[in-house]
This record gives C-alpha cells, structure tokens and sequence, in this order.
C-alpha cells in the first residue's frame, strides 16, 4: 500500500517535531529527516518542510541543506531559519532585522495565493527571529508581511517553493493549521493516514524484522512498553514473546505489584518479574551526576537482562530486544545530528547503541509519538485507566532524587548579589539556591540554580517574575516558588546519597502528591507532575519540589496553575509526613526540563 508521506527537515529547532506532529494529525504521514539527507531518503515523499532552528545562517556552524534537498524538485515550505536558508541559497539575501520580533504580530496574508487560502485579513502569528530575509531570489514574490517584517512570506510557484518566518506550528499562530492544510494540499496529499490503518502496516514490520527469531521485552508498566508489550503479542503470538519486569526499587509505592496485577487481570502471562533493588542501588553508590546516574541505570537494566536471559536458558542469538521507545525519546538524547545532548534516555545508553547498530533491537513504537502510542493502545483493547496514565521516566524516581557529595555547599556572591537586585526592583524576597538542576536553553543543556521566591501569590505575576528572572541571569535556569516552609533556620545544602531510606522517603511523598491529584480531580488536568527531593533541609528537615506541567509533547511545557488553597492542604499533609519545606517549580521548558535531571 502507497502511504504519503512528507519530510520535515530538522535543523535543530525547538519546533521540529511539532511540526511533524502537525501534520500528521491532519492526516498526512511525516517523517523527520537530517538536513544532510541523500537522495534515497528522499524517495516516495510529497513534500518537504524545514524546520526553524537556533542559529543564523552566517554562522560558522550553521546546519545547511544538502543539495538533495535544496534541489528536490519537491514542494517545499520553509519555516523561520528554513525560510531564510532557502531564499540565501535561491540568491536572495538575509540581514539582522532592525526589529527582533518575538512573540504575536498580525500577519497580513495574500488571500488570493492558495497558500493563504481561508485566512483572516490580519491573522495572529507567532514570530521568533533576529535575521530576516531582505531581498527575494528570482522568481520569488512577497505573499504576506507583518509591520516589522516586510517578506514575512514568500513563494516561487512554479517551483512550489514557500517560506514562512514565523512559526505555524505553535498554537500562539492562531490559523497555523490552516496554512499546513493548504500547504499539503498543494503537496497533492489526500489526508487519509491515521493510527488505526498504520498498525496492519506495522504488524506486519514487526513480523518481518522478527522472523525465525523471539522477543525479550522489558515491560516497565508505563504506557508505551505496555502498548508494545501488547502490540508484539499481537503480531508474534505470546510463544514468541517475553516480558520482563524489573523492580529496579526506583518505582512508585506498590508500583510493581499493581503492573503484575494488571498483566494478569488483562491475560498477558508471559510476564516474568524480577526484584532487582539490590543491583540498582548498588550500582548507583557513589554516584552524584546527573548524567552518570542515567548511565549506571541504564547499564544496570542491561546487566539484570542479561542475568535473566541466562537464568531462564533463553539463547541470546534466538532473541531479539524490544523497547517501548516512542519518537520524540530520541532527539534529546542528541540522537539528530543538529540537536544538543540534553538527557540520556536510558534506551539510548552505549550498550543499546550497540545492539541497534547491528539491528537486534526492535522498536515497534519509535515512529509514534505519545497521544498517537495512546491512540494505538485503546485500539488494542488496554484500559483507559492504563492509557492516560502520567508518563514516568525509564530511570524512575532515580532522576528525581537529586544527590550531593558534600554539605555546606553555597552560591557565588555576583549571581546572588544579581538576583537580589531583581527582586528588589519587584518587591520581593527569594535567594538563590544551592542546589543544581538540568534545563535546556537556546536549544542545549544546562546545569544550573534555581532562584526560589517567597511571592507572589499570584500565578500570572509569579510566571512574568520567572520569565525575567532566567532570562537577565544565566546562572539561574529555573525559579521556585515557596508553598510553605517550617519556620527558623534557612535552606541548607546538605549531604545526599541514592540510599533506600531517601528513596522510601520520595516514595511516600510521591504518593501523598498523586492520591492529591487524584482525590482533587487534577489528575487528568496536567501532563503530569514530578516529586523531586532536593539535597537541602529547612528547619532540619528534608525539601520536596513539585513540578507539575502542561504539555502535548513534553518537547515544550508550561508549568501548570494549580489552586492555592488546594495547594495549601497539601502542604500540610507532606509537612505530616516530615517535609520541611515545599515548592513548586514555575519554570516553562525551555528554560527547565520536565524532570530536575
Ligand atoms: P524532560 O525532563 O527531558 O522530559 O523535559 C521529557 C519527558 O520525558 C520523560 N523522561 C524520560 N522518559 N526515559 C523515559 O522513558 C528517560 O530517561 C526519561 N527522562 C525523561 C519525562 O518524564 C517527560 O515526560
């Protein structure tokens, strides 16, 4: 069966996949491609995008196209540095604007060109640039402008080539979705893609990559390894496939016992399931970063398969590995060739590098992204329940137990003296903190301070402050927000190990949080919402920071806006439990990730 098809180009933009997403939920199938793509990944497509990114296209180490794309002969759309790469290399010209624009402007589109065709007179966009294309190549014409940007959109049409310098694919653009369509259909697509035709197709690609072989799965309980679990069952028949859950002792309370009841409620008993605390704990002694963390974790996954492959006499040349991993898993693992290393996912470490180069890993689900895994799932007939479940990392609460070899550890004078001048001129009070969390930031990893607030109480005020705040001081990537605190003494930084009596702590703190969510009906209002303990004390008693979030994709996020006075139940039932201070981080992605590591 022909499937459609159009490429997005990635050249390292925040947006990329956003834009894939786009246009598969009008129907159309995507794909995401490197800006140094061949000709042979060409074939087949309808149309190209490219994609933003965070460079200009003079700089040293700007991504190109390679001449495949450039000279595709394609329908191509090109989307801010897309646009601008596309009219430098036709012969036109990009300069710095004289206005940056970031942020909403009125776009006044040409209604007569069929890109434009259903517009409003003056359409809401979302804008994001320092460079701008100035002088048009031959054969281009202006096809719409904003006040600060003159040939905000261009087109050759008897190439069918179109460039955008804002972004269609945020929602800010209030009729982006309108342009892709119109876009698409000059591509000649027919919009007839959707998850459930897609699966015969992928059935039947898992049957090929498997054939005269068996799968060992690790099923974690979550989502996607569950919708794989579920999905190779389906194509192989449960003879050919294994699951194995490790309680990696990283879980949430009674996590492990609830997936194995469920497994056997839902009839799946080719499950085994084996308790690998000791393993795991071990392997994380002594260990404090971050990124080492994810790499004795998932390492250690690797090792107990292996244990277990051996104890159960399964002859490793007969099995393949099978992973849940989703789409957008790999791109913050640097897994495209113009995207930072974020985070190391844990199906992405060395050792399953390895096993993918040689083709012994299947993936059934890496060409999903998270709502269409969850499409599929309720089509195979898996409990709604199980379905929306928040997501929850591969290296579990490990990443949320924020460690720190020695005390006493405190904030250079310049950045607190920075930060304090800031608050000032706002009214308010707040120090920088100790401590160090992962964020991302013009598109690459960063390491650094949360600043935390005493104020507002006011959401939309909190979110300006936290705005400012990480954009004037790069020291600072994240801002907290102080729900309540025990009184005397101030935030201390302090020893901190991956050790059971901690984890067992975050364990009940992570519950009181989610039965929070639940018994507040919030539970399905947010992404979901990490509980992190950090190495401080306040009063002599341990910190937890919530970071509930809202997302589609969890490639961007908002903080979520919760009420105060639920918010205020809660904190007297975590300071119950022990908790010495609670807060509750107001940070977007960028500048934060999701997760504090
Ligand atoms: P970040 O923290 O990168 O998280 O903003 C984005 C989404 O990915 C989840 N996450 C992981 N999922 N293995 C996973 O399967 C991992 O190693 C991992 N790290 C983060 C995170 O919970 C969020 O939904």
């Amino acid at each position: 069966m022909h499937m459609e098809k159009v490429g997005v180009v990635d050249f390292g933009g925040q947006y990329t996949h956003l834009i894939a997403r786009r246009v598969r939920q009008l129907g159309v199938y995507s794909e995401v491609l490197s800006a140094q793509c061949g000709p042979e990944d060409l074939k087949g497509l309808s149309g190209l995008i490219f994609s933003g990114g965070p460079s200009s296209v003079y700089d040293a180490d700007a991504p190109m196209a390679s001449a495949a794309l450039l000279d595709s002969g394609l329908p191509t759309l090109g989307l801010c540095y897309g646009h601008q790469l596309i009219s430098l290399k036709k012969g036109g010209e990009v300069k710095r604007g004289t206005v940056h624009e970031f942020g909403p402007a009125d776009f006044h589109p040409d209604r007569s060109h069929p890109l434009f065709a259903g517009l409003s007179e003056a359409s809401i966009v979302w804008m994001s640039h320092g460079d701008e294309v100035k002088k048009l190549p031959d054969g281009f014409h202006r096809i719409g402008f904003t006040v600060d940007c003159d040939l905000a959109a261009v087109a050759n049409d008897s190439k069918r080539i179109y460039g955008l310098q804002f972004h269609p694919e945020v929602t800010h653009s209030e009729e982006g979705m309108v342009i892709f369509k119109n876009f698409l259909t000059l591509c000649g697509c027919r919009f007839t893609w959707k998850v459930a035709d897609y699966v015969i197709s992928l059935e039947d690609k898992i049957r090929k990559q498997c054939e005269g072989r068996k799968v060992f799965l690790l099923v974690s309980g979550g989502v996607d390894s569950t919708v794989a679990f579920a999905l190779l069952n389906r194509a192989l028949g449960p003879e050919r496939v294994l699951g194995l859950h490790i309680d990696n002792g990283l879980m949430r309370k009674n996590e492990s016992a609830d997936v194995i009841e469920f497994m056997n409620r839902e009839g799946f008993h080719n499950l085994k399931v084996r308790d690998a605390t000791g393993d795991f704990l071990k392997a994380l002694e002594g260990v404090y970063a971050p990124e080492q963390k994810r790499k004795a974790i998932g390492d250690t996954f690797l090792t107990v398969k292996d244990d277990a492959l051996e104890s159960l006499h399964l002859d490793s040349k007969e099995w393949l590995l099978a992973q849940g991993t989703i789409y957008p898993d790999t791109i913050e693992s640097g897994a495209t060739k113009n995207s930072a290393v974020i985070k190391t996912h844990h199906n992405r470490v060395g050792a399953i590098m390895e096993l993918l180069e040689l083709g012994l890993v299947v993936e059934p689900l890496a060409d999903l992204y998270k709502d269409e895994v969850r499409e599929l799932g309720l089509l195979l007939g898996i409990p709604e329940k199980l379905i929306w479940r928040h997501p929850f990392p591969g290296p579990g609460l490990g990443v949320r137990l924020l460690c720190n070899k020695e005390a006493g550890r405190t904030v250079d004078a310049g950045v607190t003296a920075r930060i304090q001048a800031q608050l000032a001129a706002e009214g308010l009070e707040g120090e920088v903190l100790p401590i160090e969390s992962v964020g991302v930031q013009g598109d690459s990893r960063t390491y650094a301070h949360p600043c935390l607030l005493k104020g507002p109480r006011d959401w939309d005020r909190a979110d300006k402050i936290s705005v400012a705040l990480t954009n004037r001081v790069r020291e600072v990537n994240r801002v907290v927000l102080e729900l309540g605190a025990l009184p005397g003494g101030s935030y201390k930084s302090v020893t901190a190990l991956c050790e059971k009596a901690r984890l067992d702590f975050l364990r009940e703190a992570d519950d009181i949080c989610t039965q929070f969510l639940m018994s507040e009906n919030l539970y399905s209002s947010i992404w979901q919402m990490p509980v992190v303990l950090v190495p401080m004390e306040k009063a002599g008693k341990p910190v937890i920071v919530l970071r509930p979030v809202v997302s589609s994709e969890a490639m961007t996020a908002r903080f979520a806006v919760l009420p105060f006075p639920l918010l205020d139940k809660l904190w007297e039932r975590l300071k119950a439990a022990g908790v010495g201070a609670l807060l509750y981080d107001i940070t977007h992605k960028p500048p934060g990730t999701i997760e504090w590591e």
